[in-house]
């Protein structure tokens, strides 16, 4: 049950007995509400560090805290607890859109502030907050003498997992070429060398972890560097000058995040992540709209079609027209357009310094389709890629936004295409700088380009974006993002998605926020079926079971209008599936084996705001599943509109094989799903 009370209790500031040089060690603690997690903070070790319990043992082992900077003395060793405050809070509040409409806050705090004794010591604060399902902390320092202009080169910040050996791990690589577009590995825990977060984690016990940040801002992205076998310490990606962060005056670090659960799915159905970030700060964002898109883009990938100019360029005034007439007919909100600006011809991956982000190809009629659309009812989706030059996007991108908002324009996909580590600016001096994706100064030129187009009232789907935090709930026009290897990869990928990739992604990516994946590809067969060629590695029915598990306020049909006009049964699920949640519980699952999802569909108008959703999907492995419907509205009756794997479906030579059914069901009932290999299950329950 969700708490209305919005109450915050402050409890009384503790201080503690200040102390001279020669003082006693301490420690400290804070605990969950349900009392489940305790994390004891201590100066004990040569290093103030942490460690953390949950339901009475240890997972997270005695971790050292503290900073490196390159001209001042280290925060970490020597440093003493001089005072510490604590705090209790139980609210919630509203998300605009979101998985789930009221967040529950839950926590207790504990902020210990250390000082070195010495008189030319310093001062530091970490924040502690230990909720039901996890815990985060973070860095403050005050204004200090000595501290005002800092350059960071190392977090001394640890996660020591207990009893690593035993442990398994999911992750990706970091400070790689391809920023976080990888296959997953599963390894044994002392195998993840530097990774990416969220890193998850399964300790012998059988509890899992997944260690992430809240709220990055102004700061490096952490990645993971595993230094003694269980010990990861947090790693900053640096400026191209070497240093990590640059900082002047008082600052806080974002958020270090650990969920906790016993179950796997207890990690998604945590709200931490938003819970550390800060409310809203963009005021009436009615504006935002979740929906769903088409778009001229799949043809790109699949080379029927151009981006640059020429015979097949995608991105004509006609083409762009049949998509809207698409978009309008079956109930589309906006018809994205890649590819209608000039700098694409050529190898436009290293065309960033060309890219004009105002002027169209001749065959782009941008004045007549803002016209066309607003007759049928669809909007233009805009598009601006960068290639990884973001000084010619920075120097365009005021004139960019108002093109599009005097353009009807209200959604913008950006891409930052170029390797980790080659993001190209042109610093104050005119001298080429190469960043990556998630250093501070990305970071930072991210949050820009959320924040201007918030002005003219656009919503940002970042494409090469630095990984989310949680800042969609500061800032609600930064509606989705990729950060993983989307759909595209089923295109052109070497290999394709394998057919553990969704339910990996449901328990490690997903849970840093919505993914712009881009499902709903009805026609696996554009280079063959099989197992070796291109193509989503799935059946039809985990098609559309993708549009209830991948969450995102905007979800794109992305295959051509004619696979959607072949196979009306199924494209009638993607028509009914909407994008905008009142409750979201993820049932039950396993990382990378299978995963199933419940949904309640958010009210916007007399007709909707009854039905509930379910997506269900499996690893190359075909399961049966028992699903009790006891989330459905209790005294009530739904037709269950079933999407599943036909009895002979199985993904590599019978993918299309899909059974729609319909039966009245009730809380009271239980459903037992059959997925396919690498197959699916997608349910309407229609509230009658
Ligand atoms: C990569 C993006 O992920 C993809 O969606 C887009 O089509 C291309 N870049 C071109 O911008
Ligand atoms: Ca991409």
């Amino acid at each position: 049950t969700i708490s209305r009370q919005g109450t915050t209790m402050r409890l009384t500031a503790l201080m503690l007995a200040a102390f001279s040089g020669t003082c006693l060690a301490q420690t400290t603690t804070v605990s969950s509400p349900d009392g489940q997690i305790k994390v004891t903070i201590s100066d004990e070790q040569h290093t103030p560090s942490y460690e953390i319990s949950f339901a009475g043992k240890q997972v997270i082992a005695n971790s050292s805290l503290g900073l490196v900077f390159k001209q001042q003395p280290a925060m970490s060793e020597g440093y003493k607890i001089s005072s510490q405050t604590t705090d209790s809070v139980k609210s919630s509040w509203e998300q605009p859109w979101g998985e789930r409409q009221t967040v529950v806050d839950n926590h207790n705090e504990v902020a210990v502030t250390f000082k070195k004794p010495q008189p030319q010591g310093g001062t530091f604060t970490v924040r502690f907050r230990a909720f039901n399902d996890g815990v985060g902390f973070r860095y403050e320092l005050p204004k200090q003498a000595g501290y005002d202009d800092v350059e960071i080169t190392k977090e001394l910040t640890e996660f020591a997992i207990t009893d690593s050996s035993d442990a398994t791990a999911w992750w990706i690589p970091a400070r790689g070429w391809n920023r976080y577009e990888y296959v997953y590995n599963t390894t044994p825990l002392h195998k993840a060398a530097l990774v990416h977060t969220p890193f998850t984690i399964k300790n012998k016990e059988g509890v899992h972890i997944s260690i992430h940040e809240a709220a990055l801002v102004d700061y490096a992205g952490m990645v993971l560097n595993q230094r003694r076998d269980g010990t990861f310490q947090a790693d900053l990606t640096p400026w191209s000058d070497g240093v990590a962060v640059k900082k002047q005056g008082a600052f806080n670090t974002p958020w270090r995040t650990i969920q906790i659960g016993d179950e796997a799915v207890d990690l998604i159905n945590s709200d931490i992540i938003l819970n550390l970030n800060e409310p809203n700060k963009l005021g009436d964002v009615s504006w935002v709209k979740p929906g769903k898109y088409v778009g001229i883009w799949w043809g790109m990938h699949i080379n029927e079609n151009t981006w640059g100019s020429g015979k097949i360029h995608g991105a004509t005034t006609a083409n762009t027209k049949y998509y809207m007439d698409f978009a309008a007919k079956y109930g589309f909100d906006g018809v994205l357009v890649e590819g209608w600006n000039i700098g694409w011809d050529g190898d436009w991956f290293f065309n960033g310094d060309v890219f004009s982000f105002t002027q169209p190809y001749d065959d782009f009629d941008i004045e007549e389709l803002t016209r066309y659309g607003k007759e049928k009812g669809v909007q233009l989706i805009g598009h601006h890629e960068t290639s990884g030059n973001v000084t010619n996007y920075r120097n365009q991108m005021e004139d960019a936004f108002a093109l599009y908002e005097k353009s009807n324009v209200s959604q913008v996909k950006t891409g930052y295409v170029a390797d980790g580590g080659n993001i190209k600016r042109i610093d104050e001096n005119g001298i080429v700088r190469k960043e990556w994706h998630d250093g501070q100064f990305m970071v930072n030129e991210y949050l820009h380009n959320v924040k201007l187009a918030a002005k003219h009232k656009i919503s940002i789907n970042t494409h090469e974006p630095v990984k989310d935090t949680g800042l969609r709930r500061t800032y609600p026009n930064w509606i989705a993002r990729e950060g993983a290897r989307g759909q595209e990869f089923n295109a052109w990928g070497t290999p394709p998605n394998p057919p553990e990739h969704i339910p990996m992604l449901a328990f490690t990516r997903m849970l840093a926020g919505p993914m712009d994946f881009t499902p709903g590809i009805f026609d696996m067969g554009f280079n063959g079926l099989g197992a070796d060629t291109n193509r989503p590695q799935t059946t039809l029915a985990k098609q559309l079971a993708l549009y209830v598990v991948m969450y995102s306020p905007i979800q794109m049909a992305a295959d051509l209008p004619r696979n959607y006009l072949a196979k009306p049964d199924a494209f009638q699920f993607i028509q009914d599936v909407p994008t905008d949640w009142q409750q979201s519980i993820a049932l039950q699952g396993e990382v990378g084996d299978y995963v199933v999802f419940a949904r309640k569909e958010r009210k916007r108008d007399q007709y909707s705001g009854n039905d509930w959703y379910l997506g269900a999907v499996t690893d190359e492995k075909a399961r049966t599943l028992e699903v009790k419907l006891d989330f459905l509205d209790k005294g009530k009756k739904f037709e269950a509109q079933i999407y599943r794997d036909g009895d002979k479906a199985e993904w590599v030579n019978n993918p299309y094989d899909l059974k729609v059914e319909k039966r009245i069901v009730t809380a009271d009932d239980k459903l037992t799903l059959k997925l396919a290999t690498s197959g699916g299950t997608a349910i309407r329950f229609k509230a009658i």
